[in-house]
């Protein structure tokens, strides 16, 4: 029979050993005292925010405010109860407050009450900023007279598509912009 020698096993020296202890101290301590948890947080944030934006009546959102203020023409943030009653249906007044700098039209149903959706008045032909022309009930581009009805739907062309939608979420007497479109278009 063969004899089975042990080979010994070569021995840490302790300054290694002691390396090799903070890397796993180190690892396991930012799990244990979460250092991943901002991350977590801030990922559950832009999951309320969409849930909110998508499904503002959903009972998880009802103290909670998406998007933007919307403000006026001076700059000043429209409180509902004090703006609602100097509109009629059929209104498109302008607000502002979305990044990019370009109005919102709100617009204004029987009630009157502020739809859930607004107009952005961005031509879906090259980009250039539509009118509201409340004469015509209409929004009409100025570059090459590409026409929208009321609610951004192609009149005439050339463009082909309608205007882009913002969310608007009427809640604790404001009007909140959301950048993004209604989970369902209405048109
Ligand atoms: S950019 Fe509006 S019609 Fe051309």
């Amino acid at each position: 029979m063969t004899p089975q020698f042990h080979r010994p096993q070569p021995r840490l020296s302790r300054r290694r050993r002691r390396l090799l202890q903070y890397l796993a101290g180190g690892g396991l301590g930012a799990i244990a005292f979460g250092t991943l948890r901002p991350e977590t947080v801030a990922s559950r944030e832009v999951s309320l925010e969409k849930l909110c934006s998508m499904f503002p009546q959903n009972s998880r959102c009802a103290d909670y405010l998406p998007g933007v203020q919307a403000l006026d023409t001076e700059g000043e943030a429209i409180a509902v109860d004090t703006f609602l009653p100097t509109t009629t249906p059929g209104d498109r007044p302008a607000v502002t407050g979305l990044p990019d700098g370009e109005p919102t039209y709100l617009v204004i149903q029987d009630g009157p009450a502020i739809a859930a959706y607004g107009i952005r008045p961005i031509c879906t032909h090259l980009g250039c900023t539509v009118d509201w022309h409340p004469d015509q009930d209409r929004f009409i581009c100025p570059c090459h007279d590409s026409q929208y009805d009321a609610d951004g739907r192609v009149l005439s062309g050339p463009a082909s598509d309608p205007l882009p939608l913002a969310t608007v979420v009427v809640r604790q007497n404001q009007i909140r912009l959301v950048e993004r479109a209604p989970s369902v278009d209405p048109r």
